[in-house]
């Protein structure tokens, strides 16, 4: 089956580039792009003008990096920093999730609201429970997103009804793999060790073997927030610096996802660059729990792999393009408050690390994130917004993030399935 979409389409290019079609056209056929080009060259190659139908702003669907599911409920709430919200809101709002048929309730509202804002790939923090993310995975699969998610994995540190020994959580995390890491169904399971506080050193080790023996992805958190390093190298005295803890245990490889690194000294920069990890860039949270201003401009410069993560619940909203816009202002206000910061991250580079960047993040930089022929038809449509007075793309570019809320999203396609559709 063919869906031909027509429009304005916007698309990433290689290394921060962007091209687009004014009055373009897409070709979807079953599940990749079979033409993307200029109307008169679809008519070249059709031998028929495009169908007459509305036409629509398309963009390759976003990825993001880093959210936990669980914490939907409670988005926005809170305050104060890290530890203290961790204890106070989010601990509670876990330990909820012993309840299967809760968490298959909110699994299905937070797919659903990823697709609604154009998020066709997720990295998710799954339920502490084995129930809950088994709940999670079939809310996940019914949905259609593309996603990566596992249990969130703890035994210290935390209430007692959000641990459990290693043992059983390895043996929960390999059943949890066996009936859901399915890569030719869009859906894998990831290696999910909440961060080192919350984890001990035979948990963590199970955790690298694990991965490694399936070669799964990895996601944590890294260096957020002064206390919690501060509490690391208590726990961990024999390691260098919180980096160097999972580097310990075998976690950092090139399929390993770091949410926040704030707080990283140039040796931590230099280990996670040689060994390929991926770090999620979650400005909102940031900024919400008063973590700090995490320098994308001096990381993108050092050649290391970012993309961006709303961070529900820290990460009070899920739009990924308010995401790409928090990260250009952090950017100029870190540039203002920081003499050493050389320079700022732009509009175009941030929606690249929204599409493009994440992708490649995901080593899929070749199947999706951007629109081109062959490509898996993760896309994107918005209402057309004939408000808007675009001659050119460095015109468009910037009225993404800034009046995204004058957008609306009308279809989200993944695989070229039709995964959402709201009102035009
Ligand atoms: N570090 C460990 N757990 C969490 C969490 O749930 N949210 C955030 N922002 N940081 C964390
Ligand atoms: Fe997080």
């Amino acid at each position: 089956m063919r869906t031909v979409l027509w429009g304005i389409i916007v698309t990433p290019a290689s290394n921060f580039q962007w091209q687009w079609w004014q009055d373009g056209v897409c070709v979807v056929h079953g599940e990749t792009i079979e033409f993307v080009g200029e109307a008169a060259a679809y008519q070249q190659r059709y031998g028929q003008p495009p169908p007459e139908q509305p036409r629509f702003l398309m963009l390759p669907g976003f990825v993001d990096l880093h959210t936990h599911l669980p914490q939907y409920p409670v988005r926005g709430m809170g305050e104060g920093t890290l530890l203290e919200w961790l204890e106070k809101w989010i601990f509670p709002a876990e330990a909820a999730f012993q309840d299967a048929a809760y968490a298959y309730e909110v699994a299905k509202a937070f797919f659903q609201d990823l697709l609604a804002h154009g998020t066709t790939a997720a990295v998710v923090f799954g339920p502490p429970y084995e129930a809950a993310t088994d709940a999670a995975f079939t809310a996940a699969k019914e949905a259609g997103i593309r996603l990566w998610m596992g249990m969130a994995v703890m035994d210290r540190s935390v209430p007692e009804a959000l641990r459990r020994s290693p043992e059983i959580l390895e043996m929960e995390m390999q059943r949890l793999v066996q009936r859901w890491h399915r890569p030719e169904e869009r859906i894998q399971y990831a290696i999910t060790p909440r961060f080192a506080p919350s984890c001990s050193p035979p948990l963590l080790h199970r955790c690298a073997a694990l991965a490694n023996r399936w070669e799964l992805m990895v996601q944590t958190h890294l260096a957020e927030n002064q206390a919690e390093i501060a509490w690391v190298a208590e726990l961990f005295p024999d390691q260098p610096h919180y980096t160097g803890v999972y580097h310990h245990f075998g976690l950092l490889h090139s399929r390993t996802i770091l949410a926040h690194c704030i707080h990283l000294s140039p040796a931590e920069q230099a280990i996670i660059r040689q060994k390929e990890a991926v770090i999620a860039h979650c400005p909102t949270s940031n900024r919400f729990l008063q973590s700090g201003i995490m320098p994308l401009r001096r990381y993108l410069d050092q050649q290391l792999r970012v993309g961006l993560g709303t961070d529900v619940a820290a990460g009070y909203q899920t739009a990924l393009l308010y995401e790409a816009r928090e990260a250009v202002e952090q950017s100029k206000t870190l540039a203002l408050c920081d003499p050493d910061e050389k320079g700022t991250v732009d509009p175009a580079t941030a929606l690249w690390l929204a599409t493009r960047g994440g992708a490649a993040a995901l080593s899929m930089e070749h199947r999706i994130g951007a629109i081109e022929p062959e490509f898996e038809a993760d896309i994107v449509c918005f209402a057309f917004p004939s408000q808007w007075q675009v001659q050119s793309l460095p015109h468009l570019l910037p009225l993404l993030l800034y009046r995204y809320e004058e957008l609306t999203v009308t279809k989200v396609y993944v695989a070229g399935q039709l995964r959402y559709s709201g009102t035009p």
